[in-house]
């Protein structure tokens, strides 16, 4: 496994080959979810290469970004267990040179449900996950469906800027009572950690509604905060039941959606999120 950490020895080693690259782009501090990725990525090219940037571009002036967790050595045991090829932790001079001043805008896409609550995160991704792409030039890149909008911006990114990349998404890894496995979980208290559950029981209650026919959307959000409320450590955030393409809120159900989350548990924000498709 090659570590790399500047963007010329990143160009030197993808010049270096002709086979297929699959890339996973992520923030480091990796768990079971971002495996998840990397096992899909190692199925599917010949060469994988991941890369670990904590990019403060997509963090809010009051967000986590100097406590954001950090563990490289321990990543890279990880990385180099699944058999990975390249692993690039460049530093934030490298990824933004003094000068840099281009950002890539999704307009809209980027400003509803996580884009309304943390102004600028989207752009700051697109603007990363770009460099990312155009530094690696792989066939395919790998996003968890954990991130559902995230996934859903970097598509019309892709489809708008006439990127030839592939983007696949993977499915939300569960701890066993159906917590998403998140970087910023290590940040709950044993009692924050049992009340997180309740974000993705009030999603699977909701999910199971709409299975058995409910196709208002205004009661299913309603199902998820009822459960959220009745949690004292969980501030609900906002609760969407959104157009899975445009994520324009939907009053009836009547086309595939996507029904999403974010809460606070005690000072750590969690976001989660589960398809409703008839
Ligand atoms: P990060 O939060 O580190 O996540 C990296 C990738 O792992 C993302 O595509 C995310 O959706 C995926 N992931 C996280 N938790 C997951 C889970 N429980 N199940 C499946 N996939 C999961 O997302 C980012 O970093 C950044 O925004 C990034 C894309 C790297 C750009 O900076």
């Amino acid at each position: 496994m090659e570590v790399v950490k500047t963007l010329v020895s990143l160009r030197r080693w993808r010049a270096t080959t002709h086979r297929s690259v699959g890339l996973v782009p992520t923030m480091g501090f990796l768990h079971e979810g971002h495996l998840a990725l990397v096992r899909k990525a190692r199925a599917e090219n010949d060469l994988v290469a991941v890369s670990i940037f904590v990019n403060p571009r997509q963090f809010g002036p009051d967000e986590d970004l100097a406590r954001y967790p950090r563990d490289t050595e321990h990543d890279l045991a990880l990385l180099r267990a699944e058999s990975v090829d390249l692993v690039f932790i460049p530093t934030v001079d490298e990824m933004y040179p003094p000068g840099f001043s281009t950002s890539v805008d999704v307009g809209s896409l980027g400003e509803r449900l996580e884009g309304l609550s943390r102004p600028g995160h989207f752009k700051g991704v697109a603007t990363v996950v770009a460099r990312l792409l155009n530094l690696t030039r792989p066939q395919r890149a790998y996003f968890g469906q954990k991130d559902a909008q995230q996934v859903i911006v970097v598509r019309r990114m892709v489809k708008d800027l006439a990127l030839t990349v592939q983007i696949d998404a993977v499915p939300t890894v569960r701890e066993p009572d159906g917590l998403a496995l998140s970087s910023r979980n290590i940040f709950l208290s044993i009692e924050e950690r049992q009340a997180a559950s309740v974000l993705s029981r009030a999603l699977f209650r909701a999910q199971e509604s709409f299975e058995w026919g409910e196709r208002d959307a205004q009661r299913i959000r309603q199902i998820v905060r009822d459960m959220l409320d009745l949690e004292l450590l969980v501030r609900t955030d906002y609760v969407s039941v959104a157009d899975a393409v445009t994520l324009d809120e939907l009053e009836q159900i009547d086309r595939p959606a996507l029904l999403s989350l974010a809460a606070w548990v005690g000072q750590t924000r969690l976001i989660d999120n589960l398809p409703l498709e008839a």
